[in-house]
């Protein structure tokens, strides 16, 4: 079965390959930050890291326990052209597996989850973060791993850097670097983009505005998660001195500038329309007049009563714009997408 998942390159698996296979943009992103002569990636699967790994290393071992998927990692490997990578079938924690490699630059894994947990735990990886530790302590230094996302930083007890990442708007994944691969304690990145914040020493804390600016910014889940909200604020500084953090609700915080500022850390950028009473038919004719079709409402409302507020303030629109609703304070803010 040939399926795409986020790969340019059609990639050959089974259903459960490619549906715990990494995403190409997330692969690429590892691998450029990995770069190293040689790497082996412990828990290869069908090989959608490991083939990235082997463009930017000199060299790559791959070890996969399951040998119908590192049956289809050689293939993939092939149908690429990829020759520089040597597959080893085997318990990646196995003396038989470890014996067969040289000392490596970087180890690395991501390695399997049980498919449903009522709560992640670090302790279900398989292959097991100490573990792997210990069994390759003697061939590297340099560890790297992929953890769940939704890990709080008390369940990694480790001294490592959590660098959290959002993919097309998502929280997509937690990868951990062990070494001299930790670069800060945490950090935070969204694919695709180029942006990356690290979290550094003491910063001046962000100034709260009760009221927005003319552009407001929605921070990417990555950044919220790995606790570097404020970390950006004083970064962006830079760019635009009077950025600051605009609580709306205990859900939603925006950032908020009277600049207009560029940044992948954003999942949205918005330029404010109105401000005004939440009185659903004033904010109705004010869409009409200005040529809106539709409105995305972003505030505390019981999940039954959405489509009725949404179809009341919609009543009669048929414009192509789209307009954002949030609330602060039962005044509506209305926004709309800015086009990056
Ligand atoms: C999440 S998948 C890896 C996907 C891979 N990164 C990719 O992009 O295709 C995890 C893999 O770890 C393998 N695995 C689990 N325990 C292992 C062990 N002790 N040694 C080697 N592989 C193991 C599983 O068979 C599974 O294919």
């Amino acid at each position: 079965m040939a399926r795409k998942k986020q790969f340019k390159t059609e990639m050959i698996s089974d259903k459960d390959g490619i549906r715990f296979a990494t995403p190409e943009p997330v692969a690429e992103y590892r691998a450029k930050r990995l770069q190293c002569k040689t790497i082996a990636d412990i828990s290869c699967g069908i090989g959608g890291q490991a083939l990235f790994f082997a463009k930017y290393c000199d060299f790559v071992y791959a070890i996969e326990i399951d040998p119908k998927k590192i049956a289809f990692a050689k293939k993939n490997a092939r149908i690429m052209g990829v020759d520089n990578i040597e597959f080893i079938v085997g318990d990646a924690l196995s003396s038989e597996a470890i014996e067969k490699l040289p000392q490596l630059d970087v180890v690395f894994s991501d390695p399997a989850r049980p498919p449903a947990e009522k709560k992640r735990s670090i302790d279900n990886l398989s292959p097991s973060i100490p573990e792997v530790m210990e069994a390759y302590a003697g061939i590297s230094s340099n560890f790297a791993f992929e953890a769940p996302p939704q890990l709080s930083p008390e369940k990694i007890p480790f001294d490592c850097e959590r660098e959290y990442m959002s993919l097309e708007g998502k929280l997509n994944r937690l990868n951990l670097y062990f070494g001299e691969l930790k670069k800060a304690d945490v950090s935070a990145v969204a694919l695709p983009g180029s942006n990356i914040i690290r979290k550094t020493g003491k910063i001046e804390p962000a100034i709260k505005v009760e009221e927005t600016a003319l552009y407001a910014y929605e921070p990417e889940e990555c950044v919220t998660k790995a606790g570097l909200l404020e970390q950006l604020v004083a970064e962006l500084k830079k760019e635009s001195n009077d950025i600051a953090i605009f609580d709306i609700d205990d859900k939603r915080t925006l950032l908020s500038s009277e600049n207009e500022i560029e940044n992948s850390l954003f999942k949205n950028s918005y330029k404010k329309l109105l401000v005004t009473d939440t009185d659903f038919s004033q904010i109705n004719s004010f869409l009409k007049k200005n040529s809106f079709g539709k409105v995305i409402v972003r505030a505390a409302i019981e999940p039954e009563r959405y489509w009725d507020v949404r179809n009341e303030l919609e009543n009669d629109l048929d414009g192509e714009r789209k307009a954002h609703l949030f609330v602060k304070n039962e005044k509506a803010i209305l926004f709309e997408v800015l086009d990056h």
